[in-house]
């Protein structure tokens, strides 16, 4: 695949004091003043349409091309040259269902579904570019913390680039198609008696003291793959953005990602308006939702609890990145409860697309929006579903046969004799 950029090497960039450091440099975070770092990479040969025809032209060319997150690389890692470890991963569909519009309030809501990346979540995105990061540096060993899509991803990549992983997850809280995933693809898996808070301090701890290259999302490498689920969205619209993009929001890397992808796209004359970015919280795990409230004075910590488990974090490490891309976009935060996601991913399966809890808060959040008068009914929303169906089948099952009182949209299976008495009064009822 050619590259169309511009000679010169990407850096990284810390956003708080403005050091630079090589595109090499594993730092994790800024040395001298602790803040994330945010990839630059030197500006494309081409823009706007001629960038586009690029783009459009490598759909299915060659072994690279067959990547939707390599396609853009341009604005991924430019120079990754032979080292790219790919699945592929990307070129997930973009679905209109009647019934989820119809639920969530929008007659034109499109599901950009991310479980149908390889471990069935957007992680595959971030991750593809982080293990071709871990591999072009040479690391020994590769390490995150993770609610249990992070460490599954990493666990499928690590062992396809030959390369040790760690994963630290918080015992008991992870959705058992999760990990089982992290054990089947090989990684070293450590379940923490504490949250993923408690996770996240530790796995950083521990890869600067056993000199293990660090794969959160905090990893700026991860980020620039992330970037490309709100861009191939716009590409799959022909680059006419959507009023909204709405997505669930828990430790906050994916919120930023977007604010990134859409700066970019729209500096690079791609699109020609920015949408709007809705990110949703559990209500239960919601710190930068108060945040939000508070006009974004304030960085509070909570103890998160909610049944969406991917997104139960209580002090969110991408805070200040996902900051700014609320600000840039002029996008807000909303909460939705429990039972608002269960009843949302009800729907969402029932229309025959189905997807993890934490995926659903972005669906309950749109139709939260639409009851408050923020989102109108005309306007045009996307909406990330960021896991598959089968990631969690243990909330999904305590949905349709445990709850008390019955959930409106469970679908309970019925017991029966091996009579055709028995069948005849089951269809009856
Ligand atoms: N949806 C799913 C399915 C997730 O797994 C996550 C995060 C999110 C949404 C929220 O994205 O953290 O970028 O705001 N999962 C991480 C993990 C924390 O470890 O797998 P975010």
């Amino acid at each position: 695949m050619t590259t169309v950029t511009s000679p010169g090497a990407s850096y990284q960039l810390c956003a708080s004091c403005g050091n630079r450091y090589g595109d090499r440099d594993a730092a994790p975070r800024c040395v001298s003043c602790g803040g994330l770092l945010e990839l630059v990479h030197p500006v494309p040969a081409l823009r706007g349409a001629d960038l586009r025809a690029v783009f459009a032209a490598r759909r299915g060319d060659g072994p690279g091309s067959s990547s939707g997150v390599w396609r853009y690389q341009e604005l991924v890692l430019p120079n990754a040259a032979d080292h790219v470890v790919s699945h592929p991963e990307g070129n997930t569909p973009l679905l209109a269902r009647e019934r989820a519009s119809a639920y969530a309030g929008v007659s034109n809501l499109l599901l950009k579904h991310e479980g149908h990346n390889p471990t069935g979540s957007f992680k595959d995105r971030g991750m593809t570019v982080g293990v071709t990061q871990a591999r072009r540096i040479g690391a020994r060993a590769v390490a995150c913390a993770s609610t249990g899509n992070t460490s599954a991803s990493l666990a499928a990549y690590a062992a396809q680039a030959g390369i040790p992983a760690l994963v630290f997850v918080p015992a008991g809280q992870v959705a058992s198609g999760k990990l089982a995933q992290s054990l089947a693809y090989g990684a070293r898996t450590l379940l923490v008696n504490g949250d993923f808070d408690a996770c996240l301090a530790l796995v950083q701890q521990a890869s600067e003291r056993l000199g293990i290259y660090l794969l959160n999302s905090i990893n700026p490498f991860r980020v620039e793959g992330q970037k490309t689920i709100a861009i191939e969205a716009l590409e799959q619209l022909g680059w006419d953005a959507p009023d909204w993009l709405a997505l669930p929001a828990g430790n906050l890397g994916n919120t930023a990602a977007f604010g990134k992808a859409l700066r970019e796209v729209y500096e690079l004359d791609l699109i020609e308006r920015v949408p709007r970015i809705a990110a949703v919280q559990a209500a239960g795990a919601a710190p930068f939702a108060s945040s939000f409230r508070d006009g974004f004075t304030t960085r509070p910590k909570v103890k998160a609890e909610t049944v969406a488990t991917a997104i139960r974090i209580g002090d969110p490490a991408s805070f200040d990145r996902a900051v700014q891309a609320i600000r840039y976009t002029n996008g807000v935060v909303t909460t939705v409860s429990d039972a608002e996601i269960l009843d949302a991913k009800a729907v969402i399966d029932a229309s025959g697309v189905g997807c993890e809890p934490a995926s659903a808060a972005s669906v309950a959040g749109v139709r939260r929006l639409v009851g408050e008068g923020i989102i109108r009914p005309s306007d045009r929303v996307v909406a990330v579903l960021t896991g598959h169906v089968l990631k969690d089948p243990g909330a999904l099952l305590r949905y349709h046969q445990e709850l008390s009182p019955r959930p409106e949209f469970a679908n309970p299976p019925v017991e029966i004799e091996p009579t055709l008495d028995a069948v005849e009064r089951v269809i009856g009822d």
